[in-house]
């Protein structure tokens, strides 16, 4: 992991922090934990979790629609490999089915399921790996792929019958691809999101992206161009992760986000963003214990450029708790009270929001 040298070790408690709002619960691809990730039952069931915002991540089809899929490919989620075995293209020595080369009609007769592995060169139902083994069962049930629309029509829709002011939590998934392919996502996200009545900071949005160049072209120039001015998050990542690639030549190679690890990081990308989406040992590095907590730099930069910070992934499932938390609340302690967060994404909300409700609940009673 590349993070600030010199200045990186030691405890730091972000002390003076202005956090701009009560701690934001951000249901990751909906209550995951629970239902299979982007399902408009996940969506429902963070809604009334009590979650601020519920997350989309974006990727359009052959006929440019819109969808809410974490994946630019259909084969971790779905039998498409099954209902479509010819369809594939190779990515790095590997069958990928990938849902620009499939219509919206195609895509919607899919059978959706939790995410998967299969181990065995020929997909089948019965060899698909289930990737959290305690979370709903693979195939169960009746799930499909939905579009952004259907799913911002399904929360206002809950808005409007409960009375409550539920957010969205857009993420255009590598527009790098997709432009690549000749498809400008975020112009298409964007107008989708105009439509449904999203178009200034104040309203119920963060629109957030991996790709830096992205997400300042749509700061710079698409969103002045029609008229919009989002709140936008720049989502962080390492290098080697090839969450982003360039094309020289049409050669694609990996962003290097080192960049965003340096002294100084924080101010740059607040000159185009609103806040930042780090994953969690970007702010506390992993080789922390119980007894010394490491908080690294990048919060009180953050802060003090004053950005937002939304971390990801908090997740309650066996084995994925910090060694430095004793459980799922206490990682939720650390990251919002000892190192001064706004908000996390999270698979489990309803934990996350009775975690905050307690935590208000103890800080007023002291006030
Ligand atoms: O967008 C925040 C978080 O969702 C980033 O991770 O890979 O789940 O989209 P990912
Ligand atoms: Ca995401």
């Amino acid at each position: 992991m590349k993070k600030y040298t010199a200045l990186a070790l030691g405890i730091m408690i972000a002390s003076g922090s202005a956090i701009a709002n009560s701690k934001l619960v951000i249901a990751h691809r909906g209550a995951s934990g629970y239902l299979p990730e982007h399902t408009l039952a996940a969506k429902s069931a963070a809604y009334f979790m009590g979650a601020d915002y519920i997350e989309q991540d974006v990727v359009m089809t052959r006929d440019n629609k819109l969808v809410v899929l974490h994946d630019h490919y259909l084969d971790r989620v779905t039998d498409v490999a099954e209902k479509y075995p010819e369809r594939f293209r190779m990515e790095n020595g590997k069958k990928r089915w990938f849902a620009i080369d499939f219509d919206l009609a195609e895509i919607q007769g899919l059978s959706m399921t939790e995410g998967f592995n299969v181990s065995s060169e020929k997909f089948s139902k019965e060899s698909a790996q289930a990737i959290f083994p305690e979370r709903f069962p693979l195939w169960k049930s009746s799930f499909r792929v939905h579009t952004l629309e259907e799913e911002i029509e399904l929360i206002q829709g809950m808005n409007k019958s409960t009375g409550h002011d539920v957010g969205i939590y857009p993420e255009i998934k590598a527009p790098w691809f997709h432009r690549h392919e000749g498809k400008d996502i975020s112009k298409a996200v964007l107008e989708v999101l105009k439509k449904y009545g999203y178009t200034k900071k104040t309203d119920k949005v963060y629109l957030q992206c991996f790709d830096p160049n992205e997400t300042q072209r749509i700061a710079r120039q698409l969103m002045p161009a029609i008229g919009m001015d989002l709140k936008l998050v720049q989502l962080m990542a390492e290098t080697s992760w090839n969450e982003t690639m360039v094309y020289t030549r049409g050669k694609p190679s990996p962003y290097s986000y080192d960049w965003m690890f340096q002294p100084g990081a924080m101010a740059e990308i607040a000159k185009y963003a609103d806040g930042i989406g780090p994953w969690k040992p970007f702010l506390v590095d992993s080789s922390s214990t119980k007894d010394h907590l490491i908080i690294t730099p990048m919060i009180s930069e953050a802060k003090k450029a004053g950005l937002e910070v939304h971390p990801y992934t908090f997740r309650a499932d066996k084995g994925r708790i910090p060694t430095y938390a004793d459980n799922f609340e206490g990682m939720l302690d650390i990251f919002f009270n000892k190192v001064g967060v706004d908000g996390v994404f999270t698979d489990f909300p309803d934990k996350a929001v009775e975690f905050v409700k307690q935590s208000e609940g103890k800080a007023n009673k002291k006030s």
